[in-house]
């Protein structure tokens, strides 16, 4: 065994406090991230608003049967939800007329226009085809369905059935006594056996016309009953971020200002929320909202960042002499979510069932904007002056709120922290783990809010994550610069992806962790409180440093944790140079990410092909030989007490 020298951790050595927002999360509603994927309402184009034309309903009737089924705005449920299905039956023509939804199932979005071309619409009809990801019902469970409808032949019924493809009914429940005004009608289903495919009916068995909008499904049980899907949630709460950015992303600048996602517009009932287009390539429903986000920080023990719209959307800006009811908007959601419960603001959080502020402290203003990224969101110039009109209104109205930019404005405008954004190859963050080991510290702190290996890295391989995890090598070493950081983005189904490589996969059934998935995990679960200069054996001129490493210690336990990368196909053996604080170490955990290939990727096929392994770390001196695997992560933490 060749050792190729000493990594020395220089533990008698004051190293820089590590925050406990290092290792964040960002979540976006992009590749169904929310509607269809962590927000568990079942059903597609629940409110008829998703598209000019009737998608994700599919009428199921007899040949002979006279009816007919169109989106329709004459007697709209409120203003905000201004279309609803109008079910028109002349004839049966057998035993009943009616439509049917197989939830998310869908097509790669098609980019960054509303879809609504007869291309796409071919594409989209031809995926609702498929045998595979339509409704996912449990035997036994409980789903609770919500509908509101309204008839022009009073007394009317409607039924709603959980069916298999074939038509065989999974459970099923009347929904009676529907008269001439809107009125929200529940029932609960409860199917008698588990179905990967179900579709939602509704039907009729009378001829008549009815009208119906927010026809919803949800399962019964969600994460801490928060309406998320339990499975998604856990993934993400598995990762136990310190922060929680949201709700993007380009998502939250919107392609043009007409769809930038407003805060005030995804509040309360989810029946009075508009949506909105989502760059990503769908509507968005909203029903994940401002409230929502808040509460899923909480929930996780996160900081809430709440990126803010500086009035630019990619293609169009607001002019200055119209933003202060932009400005004016962020200083509401600052109050909705700190304000006390006498405050206007405050008081509505209250109403929504949250008395107690949630003690946000991060505000991004805009997103991207002023970095002169050739499709949009505007360059430095375009930029500064918005940014300093919302920085001096936010830091005048609540000093302690930092404020984080989107690009350095030093030295044109102050900024508390600036967000860096990376989506590059693996080779880019091997060589970038010791970018901030340069910084200028008399510069702002800095948030790395969206960073992956995107080229090169497949789907998510081992070697992007094995970048990821070098370049988080040297976040933690210039933890005095670097406060947070976030992998981006967090969730795809790949039915729907519009940007790959993410940190968790799913479909309707299923969920796995790509490799980079793992190294967030494992990084923000053995996050130090304290970090260690480090050194590790020179590289040779013109070699490629194959060992990246971080070590710190933690401080209630005293546990001290080394965390080393070998990017390379051979093993590397060091010997371990602890010596200064301790002369031995009884022991504690090894946790170890590797693969055999730096290609290999999980799939849902091998959902863990690529997954950590923990044991116990036996006694150990320092000093001694350690040989890190090829293609690894390595974490070894020795029990402080
Ligand atoms: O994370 C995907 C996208 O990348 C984000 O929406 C945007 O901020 C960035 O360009």
């Amino acid at each position: 065994m060749a050792v190729a020298g000493s990594l020395t951790v220089q533990m008698n050595k004051p190293g820089v406090a590590v925050s406990p927002t290092l290792y964040g999360a960002f979540f976006e509603d992009i590749n169904r991230a929310g509607d269809g994927g962590l927000y568990a309402e079942m059903i597609q184009n629940r409110s008829f608003e998703d598209n000019p034309r009737l998608i994700a309903w599919t009428p199921l009737m007899s040949p002979t049967a006279g009816a007919s089924f169109d989106l329709d705005k004459t007697t709209p449920l409120n203003a905000n939800n201004p279309t609803s299905l109008k079910i028109h039956v002349e004839k049966l023509g057998g035993d009943r007329v009616g439509i049917f939804n197989q939830g998310f199932k869908g097509i790669l979005a098609a980019g960054k226009a509303p879809n609504t071309t007869d291309e796409w619409r071919k594409e989209f009809e031809a995926a609702q085809k498929k045998s595979t990801n339509g409704l996912v019902v449990k035997g036994g469970e409980a789903y609770r369905f919500s509908i509101y409808a309204r008839t022009a032949n009073p007394p009317a019924k409607l039924a709603v059935s959980l069916e298999t493809q074939s038509g065989e009914i999974l459970s099923g429940q009347w929904i009676t006594g529907i008269d001439g005004t809107w009125k929200k009608y529940e029932v609960t289903l409860t199917p008698k056996a588990d179905n990967s495919d179900a579709r939602l009916v509704l039907s009729v068995t009378a001829p008549g016309t009815l009208w119906v909008d927010m026809a919803s499904l949800f399962p019964q049980e969600t994460w801490k009953n928060r309406g998320l899907r339990t499975d998604l949630a856990e993934a993400m709460a598995d990762m136990h971020p310190g922060l929680l950015r949201f709700p993007g992303g380009s998502f939250s600048e919107g392609h043009i200002l007409a769809d930038a996602w407003r805060w005030k517009q995804t509040l309360g009932d989810v029946a009075q929320r508009p949506g909105n287009w989502d760059i990503w390539g769908y509507r968005s429903t909203n029903g994940l909202g401002f409230h929502e986000y808040l509460q899923l920080a909480e929930d996780l023990g996160a900081e809430p960042l709440y990126v803010a719209h500086v009035g630019m959307a990619e293609k169009d800006f607001v002019p200055m002499d119209k933003l202060e009811p932009w400005i004016q908007d962020v200083l509401d959601a600052i109050e909705y979510a700190n304000g006390p419960v006498t405050s206007k603001w405050g008081a509505l959080r209250a109403k929504n069932g949250h008395p107690a502020p949630f003690n946000l402290k991060y505000v991004e203003i805009g997103n991207e904007n002023g970095m002169g990224y050739g499709w949009g969101g505007g360059t430095r110039a375009d930029y500064l002056p918005r940014y300093k009109a919302f920085y001096d209104r936010i830091k005048a109205a609540y000093p302690n709120i930092v404020c984080i930019a989107n690009i350095h404005t030093e030295p044109d405008a102050p900024a508390d922290m600036v967000d860096e954004h990376y989506y590059e190859t693996p080779d880019w963050f091997f060589d970038a783990a010791t970018q901030y080991d340069h910084y200028d510290r008399s510069k702002p702190k800095l948030y790395v809010g969206e960073y992956a290996a995107k080229k090169g890295a497949g789907n998510g391989n081992m070697i992007g994550a094995l970048g990821e995890a070098a370049f988080l090598t040297g976040l933690e070493r210039n933890a005095d610069v670097v406060k947070m950081s976030s992998y981006a983005p967090l969730f795809t189904d790949p039915a729907w992806q519009g940007w790959k490589p993410d940190a968790i996969v799913f479909d309707n059934t299923r969920a796995y962790g790509t490799p980079s998935y793992y190294v967030q995990k494992m990084f923000a679960n053995n996050r130090p409180d304290i970090e260690f200069p480090i050194t590790l054996p020179s590289v040779p001129k013109g070699a490629k440093q194959a060992l990246f490493a971080s070590a710190g210690v933690k401080k209630d336990s005293g546990d001290l944790i080394l965390k080393v990368v070998n990017r390379g196909g051979t093993p590397e053996t060091l010997n371990l140079d602890l010596a200064g604080v301790r002369a031995s170490y009884p022991g504690g955990t090894r946790t170890v990410l590797s693969a055999s290939s730096p290609t290999d990727e999980n799939t849902f096929d091998q959902p863990t092909k690529i997954a950590p392994m923990e044991d116990k770390l036996p006694a150990f001196s320092p000093g001694s030989a350690y040989t890190f695997p090829p293609y690894s992560v390595t974490i070894l933490r020795w029990q402080g007490k």
